[in-house]
């Protein structure tokens, strides 16, 4: 059995990532801190979809995870084909008061842990092509955003990270794509305290599984980013088209803490 990793698969859009790919016939390695969550899910793949799942609980914010995730996978003789870099959270918070290692921490988990998975886990990869690798950026990531800085920054690093890669190891047929969602409805804002501004978000909210499904498909299709959703897609084209400060602006209203 051909088997995909996703991290951050105890909830919102990993979840859905986890039953889309499932539902291909891939077995499951689901990653996350709440093992409860991911046993509950690797449950549900089993019976539902009749493929291997097993739920494997780290805190991708220790830099020693995705060594110790490698040394699973290795020990366990996991096909691995496809690798999810899901797992993230944002801090809504004005960048001054945020504690050095609140930020170091979420550097961690959205930025250095994907990074040094995709670069452990490329053997593995390579031993199965073709094979895959689905980076989960954000629209944020094609402008800043104020009150949530770091995050935004974090998240332009995967993005161009992912389209460089893609270039990279297109010719050993490992096929990189960079997942580019907007607001989704998932545990993200309540995490962040963002709840306030969610009667906002909900107005353009997608579903955590129609990104996953746009995502899915946009991998297989080997494409280099995905932006679900018809106003994202409008908007980071404005973007693109050098009209950054007016939604950096924008968002600066939105946003604003005191
Ligand atoms: N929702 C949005 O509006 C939105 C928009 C653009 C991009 N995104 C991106 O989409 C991805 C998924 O977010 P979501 O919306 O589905 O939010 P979510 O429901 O809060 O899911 C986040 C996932 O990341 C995991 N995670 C967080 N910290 C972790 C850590 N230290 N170690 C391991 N896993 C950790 C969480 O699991 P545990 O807590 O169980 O560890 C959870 O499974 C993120 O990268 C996010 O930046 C979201």
């Amino acid at each position: 059995m051909k088997f995909a990793l996703v991290t951050g698969a105890s909830s919102g859009i990993g979840e859905q990532l986890a039953l889309e790919l499932a539902a291909r016939g891939y077995g499951l390695v689901l990653i996350a801190r709440r093992m409860d969550k991911l046993e509950a899910l690797a449950a549900l793949i089993r019976s539902t979809h009749q493929v291997e799942a097993h739920p494997l609980q780290e805190d991708l914010s220790d830099p020693d995870a995705p060594g110790r995730v490698r040394e699973w996978l290795v020990s366990h003789k996991i096909s691995l084909q496809i690798l999810v870099n899901n797992a993230g959270y944002t801090i809504w918070e004005r960048f001054d008061s945020v504690p050095e290692s609140d930020w170091q921490e979420m550097l961690h988990v959205n930025l250095h842990a994907p990074v040094k998975l995709c670069q452990m886990l490329l053997p593995l990869l390579r031993e199965h092509s073709p094979a895959y690798i689905l980076n989960v950026s954000s629209t944020t990531a094609f402008q800043g955003v104020p009150f949530m800085s770091v995050y935004t920054a974090s998240k332009a690093f995967v993005r161009f990270f992912s389209r460089s890669l893609h270039y990279e190891l297109k010719s050993e047929q490992v096929h990189v794509c960079c997942l580019m969602p907007g607001t989704t409805r998932s545990e993200f804002m309540e995490r962040a305290n963002m709840m306030a501004l969610a009667p906002t978000a909900e107005k353009v909210m997608m579903s955590a599984q129609k990104v996953a499904q746009a995502g899915i498909k946009g991998l297989f299709r080997k494409k280099i980013e995905v932006i679900p959703g018809f106003i994202n897609k409008i908007q980071s084209l404005i973007v693109a088209l050098r009209l950054k400060p007016i939604f950096e602006k924008g968002a600066y209203k939105i946003y604003n803490r005191p």
